[in-house]
C-alpha cells in the first residue's frame, strides 16, 4: 500500500461529511457573519472550506488556510482551483506557531477553524494562542476532536485487539512534537474544561463519530484507502511496542488488511465538534 497523506486527507472527506454533528454544523451556518474573515489552521488539503462553498456557508468572504506540510498545500492548490472568486482563498505552507508569532497583535479573524488539528495539539498551551488571532467576539469551530474510542469490527481476538486499541491510544498520549508533549485520546471531552479555562464560551457541541463500512456495492468513494491508511497507521505507530508481540501484532494486521479486501470490516471513531465564542 502506498503511503500517501494528501490522498488519505481526500479519501477521509466523505467520510467527514457524514460525521460532522448536525446540530453544531447548523449552529456554525446560523452564526457565520456576512463577508467572514476565516483563517483554518491544519487545513489539510482543503475539503473543509470546498465543503463551506459547496452548502453555501459562504459567499462572500476571506479565507485563509495553513498547513505546516507543503504537498498537502500542494493538494489544495489543485483541488480549489474552482472556488468561486468571491471567495478569496490565501495558502500558505507555514508552521502554526510560527505564523502565530507574525501574525500576533497585526492581524485578527472573525472565525477560526480547527478541524481534525487540536488533539495532534498540546491543546491548554495552544489554545490561547489561537484565540489571540481572533477578534473580540470571534466564533471558532473546532471539529472531529478525537475521544478516546477507536473500534473495529469483526473482532479477531477480543483481548488482543483492547489491548493494541489501549497501547495506540498511548501513542498518542505520549507523542512529542519538537520535543515537547502534544496530543490527547481524550481530547473531545477534555476540551469542555480547556475551552472554559481559557475564557470561551460553548455556543453547540456533539458528536461527530466517523462510522466507516461497506455497504452493498462496497466501500463509498476512496473509503477503502481511508481504512487501509488507518490500518498502515496503527502498524506504523505499534510495529516496534515492547508489549506487543511481533509476529502475533503482524499476523492481527495481515488479518485487519484482509477485513477490508473482503469488506468486512467496520471502523469507529469517537469525536466531538464543537462551535463557541471568545469574547476576547
Ligand atoms: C489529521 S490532519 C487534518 C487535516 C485537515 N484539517 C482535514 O481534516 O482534512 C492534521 C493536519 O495538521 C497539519 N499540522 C500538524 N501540525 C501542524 C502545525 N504545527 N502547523 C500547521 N499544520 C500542522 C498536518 O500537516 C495535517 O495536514
Amino acid at each position: 500500500m502506498i503511503y500517501d497523506f494528501p490522498r488519505y486527507l481526500a479519501a477521509k472527506k466523505t467520510v467527514d461529511d457524514r460525521a460532522l454533528n448536525a446540530h453544531v454544523w447548523q449552529a456554525l451556518r446560523q452564526n457565520m457573519p456576512a463577508r467572514p474573515h476565516i483563517l483554518e489552521v491544519g487545513a489539510g488539503v482543503g475539503t473543509m472550506v470546498e465543503r463551506l462553498d459547496e452548502q453555501q456557508f459562504i459567499s462572500s468572504a476571506t479565507y485563509t488556510a495553513i498547513d505546516n506540510q507543503s504537498e498537502n498545500i500542494a493538494a489544495a492548490l489543485q483541488r480549489l482551483a474552482h472556488l468561486p472568486q468571491t471567495i478569496q482563498l490565501s495558502l500558505e505552507a507555514v508552521d502554526l506557531f510560527d505564523f502565530i508569532r507574525q501574525k500576533q497583535g497585526k492581524q485578527q479573524w472573525d472565525v477560526l477553524i480547527a478541524h481534525a488539528f487540536l488533539d495532534l495539539m498540546d491543546i491548554p498551551a495552544t489554545l490561547p494562542q489561537l484565540f489571540s488571532l481572533l477578534k473580540p467576539g470571534g466564533l471558532f469551530y473546532f471539529s472531529i476532536n478525537f475521544d478516546g474510542v477507536t473500534a473495529l469490527e469483526p473482532a479477531i481476538n477480543p483481548a488482543l485487539d483492547a489491548q493494541i486499541e489501549q497501547l495506540y491510544h498511548q501513542t498518542m498520549d505520549e507523542r512529542l512534537t519538537n520535543g515537547k508533549p502534544s496530543g490527547d485520546s481524550r481530547s473531545g471531552r477534555h476540551l469542555f474544561t480547556h475551552l472554559r479555562q481559557a475564557s470561551a464560551t460553548i455556543l453547540a457541541a456533539g458528536g461527530s463519530d466517523w462510522v466507516v463500512f461497506a455497504g452493498e456495492n462496497g466501500y463509498v468513494a476512496d473509503e477503502k484507502y481511508f481504512l487501509q491508511f488507518i490500518v498502515e497507521t496503527i502498524y506504523r505507530a505499534l510495529a516496534e511496542h515492547p508489549a506487543l508481540d511481533t509476529v502475533q501484532f503482524a499476523d492481527w494486521i495481515t488479518q485487519r488488511r484482509a477485513q477490508i479486501e473482503a469488506g468486512e470490516l467496520v471502523y469507529i471513531a469517537h469525536q466531538l465538534d464543537f462551535l463557541g465564542r471568545w469574547p476576547g
